[in-house]
């Protein structure tokens, strides 16, 4: 890899919008919160669940995550991996990150949501005080439980609803159309609240289809089986919706089959407003400079087709106008 692109890449202000934090858990991270928590793993080390990162689908790499989730219990673990994650974006020139966290799958085994959005949130205020880091945090449902369990959500988390960056829809896509979430984001849209959905990722064009219609969603995580239906891809170039994209995820999970298979030139071709991401790195084997120098490599990507990718993340992100101009005096 080469040094030169990495440092290029790196050097870039940009933003990551499409990260969750429980996918940000490192191997060596997980047991050591298991052994802090007591929590038995099916794994014997750090190694041997690193050596069970291999998956075929979402839903197969769900399992997996779903497990490691178990270790997250207190406040501190909260904190511990939140800080670690902006760390790391940090230093790979992040300047802002909007970072999905998913309480259901803890309040489900009866985490306090105060102890999960505390920890996180301590960590992101340490992180914009230590690094200059912007940070911000999108409460995601999960899309193979209920509505009314979304509901339920909404309403535990809404004594920090001035601290929610936004809210998203995450989990098992394929049979869990964005339709069945139309109520709730019509509510969140109603609160004030910025809106994003996963969809198209192995869902059909016509989940992102759905999103944009129906969810009115402010941006699209993936998106990149929109490109199935030319009418769809002509709506999201002109309404410039932006898609948080991961390739390296999409080639992990399957959804592609090689990098250089990946849609991300045809996107771009088409004049859609794409950003790169991570997505869950410590699963997918890259954070997000590795998933633009692979791109840039796989793709022939020139400095200035870098430059705008980093410049569109920017764009896209939930900030508003002023503070999008400040983000170039963050150090
Ligand atoms: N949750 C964590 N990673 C995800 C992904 N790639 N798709 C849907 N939900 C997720
Ligand atoms: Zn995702």
């Amino acid at each position: 890899m080469s040094v030169a692109l990495t440092e290029f890449v790196r050097s870039l202000p940009k933003a990551e919008l499409h990260i969750h934090l429980e996918g940000s858990l490192e191997a060596e991270m997980l047991f050591r919160l298991a052994e802090r928590n007591d929590v038995a793993l099916p794994w014997p080390s750090a190694d041997a669940l690193r050596g069970a990162y291999r998956f075929d689908s979402l839903q197969s790499f769900l399992d997996l995550y779903y497990q490691g989730c178990r270790v997250l219990v207190r406040e501190q673990d909260f904190y511990d991996v939140t800080r670690a994650y902006l760390a790391r974006a940090h230093a790979d020139g992040v300047v802002r990150a909007e970072a999905f966290l998913g309480p259901q799958s803890f309040t489900e085994r009866g985490v306090p949501v105060g102890d999960i959005l505390g920890g996180v949130l301590r960590a992101m205020d340490d992180a914009r005080a230590e690094d200059g880091i912007s940070a911000g945090l999108v409460v995601t449902a999960q899309r193979h439980r209920s509505e009314a369990d979304a509901f339920t959500l909404l309403d535990s988390v809404s004594p920090w609803a001035d601290r929610i960056a936004g809210f998203g829809l995450g989990g098992a896509e394929v049979g869990n159309p964005p339709s069945r979430f139309t109520r709730y984001f019509r509510e969140l849209r109603q609160l004030g609240f910025k809106t994003t959905a996963h969809a198209g990722e192995e869902g059909p064009a016509a989940y992102v289809r759905e999103a944009v219609e129906l969810l009115q969603v402010d941006r699209i995580d993936h998106g990149i089986r929109a490109l199935d239906d030319p009418n769809l891809v002509e709506l999201l170039a002109a309404s410039r919706i932006p898609l948080t994209v991961c390739p390296l995820s999409n080639v992990k999970l399957k959804a592609v089959s090689r990098l250089v298979d990946h849609p991300l030139p045809a996107m771009l071709a088409a004049g859609l407003t794409v950003t790169i991401n991570s997505d869950d790195p410590a699963y997918f084997g890259g954070y997000v400079v590795d998933n633009y120098v692979q791109c840039a490599q796989a793709f022939g990507l020139s400095a200035d087709a870098l430059a705008a990718l980093a410049a569109n993340s920017i764009a896209a992100s939930f900030l508003s106008d002023a503070e999008k101009d400040a983000l170039g005096n963050v150090s």
